[in-house]
């Protein structure tokens, strides 16, 4: 890539020949105006691409819209374009997924064959405890290929999964399976993490104590500890493998498009977690379509998304968009710098990884160990670098560029979202860089940015972000609740998509993430809610009130800072808030321990009683107030 032609404005990276050559997509801007042009004419072509049991009568039904339908009265199934479709090619020995264990001493390597031997025995096992389409499943687990076995074997039988973050503990967990209901919940024994064990399957034994919807556990034996068994419900799941019936072919169901495919709960602005719903059709279309432009899937490429897949990160782009693609994924079970800084590097040349896709605040923790790690490493195979999860600060990016990707891999900085189900502001290979820029809105998509009252702001001011046309992998309600649906993405602005991210258009109309507007903290590009904190603070005897905000970290991006009002007859003390840190761990679970707990006398309030968090904010940085009218102080 060279530096700055001046065509456009700032820092620009634009791509080398050799970029453009290699790149299956050449001209952004032909495609980009075909699909403004019949947004409808461009997801139809690449739908074409998949197979359908039937084709659809209608790309998209918006006659009732914000709850729109995509691919009205088609026929498919995600896995069958997953798996299935590739059984009949040459992808069938191809590898779908090599994996590395935490210790570094065991591989694992699955092809598509062996990949859908897996597949259908976890499923025929899961109908045989009499999951019906339709049904939930919860899943917890770790790092391993299992997790995506479940998740694709739900899929495959119609079953709706359900994934918790392994790093989630009692109260998230119980929270998420009472609230879909959960009939089954796949874990493990437990998980490793930095040489310890996460305690997955207690924690499961804690949560659904409390969960009647629950009438079988089955447990993958991972770490291979004593635990707890409770006869009638928890079953091994190699014991189940060895039985008649897991064995043999399980048909792959036959869904309607719009069947709902899983659903991931995600933090919202206020209360309860909120379920977000996709489908079988349109996320398979959109998670397909996005990851084969912007990382730009080769038959002969190894990609490697770093994120967990208990976010929908690793759904969209661990999981089902590599395999629709048919490619060769790698996983680790490790994490980036464990046990060494060079980890992640040495995994890169080991397994000849092209395209790697992580977070900034991974990268920005590999940054601090220095040069010398990632030097010490052959990273020649890489072609392409991805970024996710939070705004990469340009450092952070020309960092990538420079030690990792040697000045000659484009870095793809996708922004996109749970509710999204793929990316939407995101370059391709081909399409300048700018540090710290998704770029544009991928093809079909419109993005704006508005004011308070819904009007366009001026280039380059602040404002928030939505997104004006309907796509296909779009959340289609949250579930259970359509209401929230509607009020909480589609009515300040009605008929533009409220992402909930504040952001700058510049007069390239690149479109700059600033963060969120509400009351969302992302801490290691983790999405975590104010008020799930809050309500872990609380359910502590000591606690009156708590109030939870976000506030920069060089690392995470964002750290959890709380503010905490006590019942009478506590006394403030470093003891206590160390004990309220470790109860916010133990009951949301070890990503939401706040960073620090400061004491106080009162929270600010409006006059509803409110807690104004963006008032905390601004003391705790010392910035202005802003607009304290309805301050009750
Ligand atoms: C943020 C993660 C800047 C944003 C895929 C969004 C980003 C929230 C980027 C969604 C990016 C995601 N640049 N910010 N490339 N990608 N975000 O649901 O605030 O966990 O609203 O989905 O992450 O987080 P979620």
């Amino acid at each position: 890539m060279s530096k700055s032609k001046p065509q456009l404005e700032g820092e620009v990276y634009y791509p080398s020949n050799e970029v453009v050559e290699q790149a299956r997509l050449k001209d952004w801007d032909e495609m980009a105006e075909k699909a403004r042009k019949d947004p409808q004419a461009f997801w139809a072509a690449e739908a074409e691409e998949l197979e359908w049991f039937k084709k659809w009568d209608q790309v998209l039904d918006d006659s009732k819209k914000p709850f729109f339908k995509w691919f009205v009265g088609a026929k498919t199934n995600i896995v069958h374009n997953a798996i299935d479709r590739h059984l009949k090619t040459y992808r069938k020995n191809k590898l779908a997924l090599v994996w590395e264990s935490e210790d570094g001493k065991t591989e694992r390597t699955f092809s598509y064959f062996l990949l859908n031997r897996e597949v259908s025995r976890m499923a025929n096992i899961i109908k045989a405890m009499g999951v019906n389409k339709g049904d939930r499943v919860t899943i917890y687990m770790g790092r391993i290929p299992e997790i995506a076995f479940a998740m694709l074997a739900c899929a495959k039988i119609g079953a709706i999964h359900s994934v918790v973050f392994g790093g989630f503990s009692v109260d998230a967990l119980q929270g998420r399976i009472d609230d879909s209901q959960s009939k089954l919940v796949i874990t493990c024994d437990g998980a490793f993490q930095n040489g310890k064990i996460v305690e997955l399957k207690r924690t499961v034994d804690e949560a659904v104590k409390r969960c009647p919807s629950v009438e079988n556990v089955i447990v993958v034996k991972r770490v291979g500890h004593e635990v707890p068994m409770e006869v009638s419900r928890d079953h091994w799941y190699h014991d189940l493998c060895a039985l008649p019936i897991a064995n043999g072919k399980c048909a792959t169901e036959v869904m309607d498009a719009e069947d709902p495919l899983y659903i991931l709960y995600t933090s919202g602005s206020t209360g309860r977690p909120k379920a977000i719903l996709h489908t079988h059709g349109g996320y398979m279309v959109g998670t397909y379509t996005t990851l084969k432009y912007v990382f730009d899937i080769n038959d002969e490429d190894r990609y490697w998304c770093a994120a967990d897949p208990g976010w929908v990160t690793g759904h969209s782009y661990i999981v089902y968009g590599p395999m629709l693609n048919g490619a060769t994924s790698f996983m680790s079970e490790a994490g980036p710098s464990y046990p060494y800084p060079n980890r992640i590097w040495q995994q890169v040349e080991r397994y000849g990884i092209r395209i790697l896709y992580m977070a900034p605040t991974a990268i920005r923790g590999l940054m601090r160990f220095g040069e010398a790690w990632p030097n010490k490493h052959d990273l020649s195979s890489l072609r392409l670098l991805g970024s996710v999860g939070e705004p990469i600060n340009p450092e952070a990016w020309k960092w990538y560029y420079r030690v990792i990707g040697k000045e000659k891999c484009p870095i793809m900085d996708t922004w996109w979202q749970t509710e999204t189900g793929m990316f939407m502001i995101t370059p391709t290979p081909t399409v300048p860089l700018k540090p710290g820029s998704g770029t544009r809105p991928f093809f079909g998509q419109e993005a704006e940015v508005l004011d308070e009252a819904g009007k366009p702001v001026a280039d380059d001011t602040e404002g928030y972000l939505v997104l004006k046309n309907p796509w296909p992998a779009m959340l289609r309600t949250i579930y259970g609740d359509p209401d929230r649906y509607v009020n909480q993405y589609w009515s300040k602005y009605p008929g533009k998509y409220l992402t909930g991210d504040s952001a700058k258009r510049d007069r390239d109309g690149y479109f700059w993430i600033i963060g969120r507007a509400d009351d969302v903290i992302k801490v290691s590009g983790h999405r975590l809610g104010t008020a799930e904190i809050e309500s872990a603070l609380v359910s502590h005897h000591a606690v009156a009130e708590a109030a939870a905000i976000g506030l920069p970290h060089e690392v995470k991006g964002q750290a959890i800072h709380t503010f905490v009002l006590l019942r009478s007859g506590f006394e403030a003390s470093p003891e206590l808030a160390e004990e309220l840190r470790q109860h916010v761990a133990t009951h949301m679970g070890p990503i939401a321990r706040p960073e620090d707990v400061k004491f106080v006398d009162k929270l600010p309030k409006t006059r509803s009683g409110k807690i104004m968090r963006r008032v905390l904010k601004a003391r705790a940085q010392g910035l202005p107030e802003g607009d304290v009218s309805t301050l009750d102080e």
